[in-house]
């Protein structure tokens, strides 16, 4: 298939563009580069010695999109990662979320309306599940119960756009994936997380802990009700949730599915950063602070939905990830921009 893969030059993005030209498919990009950098593409091209044509701009310019799509004809499917995603910065500016993340995705929609492109995969994300009734989290389990900020609340609603686009069109196949905690980075150390400034998420921060440019990690809570007091989550290794992206986007049929990438194995903060330290080799100090505000104690998935349908499962373990984030972090101590 030729795929549009929109955000591909992103974290996950430059992973899924990497599984989807291993598995046999042609990439098309289109990123505006506001979170990322073109050297992730060209890093792309190194791996995999595929030619991926890439489009510098904003999702939202249809007049763009559609030249970009007519250049590149037939584009069969679109794998749609674009948007903002830090959860902090979305409470403070929810315009702008509101406006990047869910109008990005309209157009998108109309895009593929217009140009007949009948299948989309979406990068969801479990925090659709606010604070979880029961775990593990399986498709079926409630959403958008106490969802704590915009961030959250974007996925939600295109995930609700998607779904109503499907049940009008019979042609379209459309496919949400949940996303729970993404971790790690392309074994060859030339992919990453380029987080700019402090890191929000665990591992990035437990990384630059770990190489010295950082002087400790904040563990938010250690009083939760949770094996030894702190969060719970289900950490996926970035390669394994590509994969994902392929299996969903070859298995896709007319209507509209939901599927849980996870692991199902709930792991602390403080497993993480013990598993950290084994990858590094270095000790990586920490104390305990208050809990995070909209944190929730522990959300892990149940992946079987996609196992038993998609034929996916994960590969990776903690340590692969820790391993992995670490030879990026050392091979790129300033992320892409070192390049
Ligand atoms: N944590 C710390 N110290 C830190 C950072 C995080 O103790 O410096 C803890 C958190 O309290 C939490 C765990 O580490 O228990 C993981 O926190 P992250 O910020 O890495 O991830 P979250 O689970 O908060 O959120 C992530 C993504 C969201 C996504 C969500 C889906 O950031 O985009 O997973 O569950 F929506």
């Amino acid at each position: 298939m030729r795929v549009l893969l929109t955000g591909g030059a992103g974290y996950i993005g430059a992973h899924t563009a990497i599984a989807l030209i291993e598995a046999g498919h042609d990439v098309l990009i289109i990123d505006d580069m506001s979170g990322t950098s073109v050297e992730a593409v060209r890093r792309v091209e190194r791996i995999t010695g595929a030619t991926v044509p890439t489009l510098v701009a904003d999702v939202r310019d249809v007049d763009a999109l559609t030249a970009f799509v007519r250049e590149h004809a037939p584009v069969d499917a679109v794998v749609h990662l674009a948007g903002l995603k830090a959860v902090g910065e979305s409470v403070a500016e929810p315009v702008r979320y509101y406006d990047v993340n869910v109008g990005t995705s309209i157009a998108l929609l109309k895009v593929m309306a217009a140009e007949g492109i009948h299948t989309i995969v979406f990068s969801s994300s479990a925090t659709v599940y606010g604070t979880p009734e029961a775990l593990p989290l399986t498709e079926d389990s409630p959403t958008g119960i106490d969802l704590a900020n915009p961030y959250g609340k974007t996925k939600r609603i295109i995930e609700e756009i998607i779904s109503d686009a499907a049940a009008a069109d019979p042609q379209l196949r459309a496919v949400s994936l949940r996303y729970f905690n993404p971790v790690g980075a392309h074994p060859s150390g030339l992919i990453g997380e380029d987080p700019h400034g402090i890191p929000n998420n665990l591992m990035p921060f437990v990384s630059r802990v770990a190489i010295g440019a950082l002087p400790e990690v904040a563990v938010f809570g250690s009083d939760y009700d949770t094996p030894d007091g702190t969060g719970l989550r289900d950490y996926i290794h970035v390669s394994d949730l590509a994969s994902g992206h392929v299996a969903a986007l070859e298995q896709a049929s007319p209507g509209y599915e939901v599927y849980n990438l996870g692991t199902g194995e709930p792991v602390s903060v403080l497993e993480l950063i013990a598993a950290f330290e084994r990858a590094s080799g270095r000790d990586i100090p920490r104390r305990v602070a208050p809990r995070r505000p909209g944190d929730v104690a522990a959300t892990y998935a149940d992946p079987a939905k996609a196992q038993r349908e998609l034929g996916w499962s994960t590969r990776l373990t903690i340590d692969d990830a820790c391993r992995d984030y670490w030879t990026w972090q050392t091979q790129n101590p300033n992320g892409y921009a070192g390049a």
